[in-house]
């Protein structure tokens, strides 16, 4: 089942396929968020014991984290079928009956991006959820009437970036709800780590260390650049990657020592040299740097909100005194009072 409708490049492809080949398949594998592993694993089990599907299951956080990959992992851990499906692929009711009425018992049914689901559509999912019953019309005008389907027990796993999309009602609906976040550097190495070993990497543990501390906390970020860090070895390192494999061809590939790739040091160049440290509002910030809003909320912006590189005000996006200077300026005098 496809994904969200969004534009495949070569490099997404790759990604993908990447993504696939490295996802931990049992929660034993899953690496950190520990008193979210235990949480699970507890109501797996007892959903289990009783013969139960597990509840409904809402993962938030930004993307890379392992939202995906959990929602597989409860599916094999409890042994019953996945099926996926996305909140933009879901453009009438009927694609939701499709999906609900050919579901095996306990089945999960994973809805990505589920706050982009139409609100609408949402009011689909109460009856469901709850009393795991779907009311639908037939025919049309005068003779119309609603018919009441039963479905099978099932356990809706969303995944979203933003809780705050979601209307309260769905989101009350979701027994266990959980939010990830960005990981340690010990989680991303053993992450990495695991990664090599599937794919057949000489992986130092100081190179190791060094992929981890930039990969902006997130697993999705590790595992790429531990790729193009081994195509790196591969030609100049007889293929082992060491600390100064890693290093030299993070620099290569413009990745500095907090992971600010390219784009995230535009942003701050355009926060600070261009506004002068001013507050900007996210659409003029997007056309400023020539990338997606959703990109630059979902993607880049808790990034560098965790590293404390820019703040979002009442008025718009700022860049703060860290910003200046990890972008080697001067604050602005004027400002000054306003950057922290
Ligand atoms: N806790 C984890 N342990 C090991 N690998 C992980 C973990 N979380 C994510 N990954 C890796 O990162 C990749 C992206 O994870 P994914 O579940 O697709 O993220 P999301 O759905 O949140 O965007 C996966 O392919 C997986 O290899
Ligand atoms: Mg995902």
């Amino acid at each position: 089942m496809s994904g969200a409708p969004r534009i495949q490049t070569p490099e997404r492809l790759a990604e993908d396929e990447l993504d696939r080949s490295l996802r931990p398949r049992r929660l034993e594998d899953f690496v950190g968020q520990p008193s979210l592993k235990e949480q699970l694993a507890i109501s797996i089990e007892a959903a289990q014991a009783r013969g139960e599907a597990l509840d409904h299951v809402l993962l938030a956080g930004p993307p890379g984290l392992g939202k995906t990959t959990l929602a597989q992992i409860v599916a094999a851990e409890l042994e019953v079928p996945f099926v996926q499906t996305a909140g933009p692929a879901l453009e009438r009711k009927a694609d939701i009956a499709a999906f609900l009425t050919a579901l095996q018992p306990r089945s999960v049914f994973f809805v990505d991006e589920i706050h982009r689901l139409q609100r609408a559509l949402e009011e689909t999912f109460y009856p469901a959820m709850e009393d795991g019953q779907l009311p639908i019309t037939v025919g049309v005008g005068a003779g119309a009437r609603v018919v009441t389907l039963d479905l099978p027990p099932f356990t809706l796993i969303g995944a979203t970036t933003r809780t705050g999309l979601l209307t309260a009602p769905l989101r009350d609906r979701f027994g266990l709800q959980h939010r990830l976040e960005h990981y340690a550097l010990d989680d991303l190495a053993m992450i990495v780590t695991r990664s090599a070993q599937i794919l057949d990497v000489a992986l130092e543990r100081e190179g190791a260390i060094a992929i981890a501390g930039r990969s902006r906390g997130t697993p999705r970020v590790a595992n790429r650049l531990l790729k193009r860090v081994r195509d790196y070895a591969e030609v100049r390192c007889a293929g082992v990657v060491s600390a100064a494999a890693a290093d030299a061809a993070l620099a290569m590939l413009e990745i500095d020592d907090l992971g600010l790739d390219r784009l995230d040091r535009e942003l701050l160049r355009a926060l600070c040299e261009k506004f002068e440290g001013e507050a900007v509002g996210l659409s003029t910030l997007a056309v400023t740097v020539g990338e997606e809003q959703d990109t630059i909320e979902d993607v880049y912006e808790p990034y560098l909100l965790q590293c404390g590189l820019l703040k979002r005000t009442p008025r718009g996006r700022m860049a703060t005194r860290r910003a200046f200077e990890h972008i080697g300026l001067e604050p602005p005098a004027g400002a000054a009072a306003s950057l922290f």
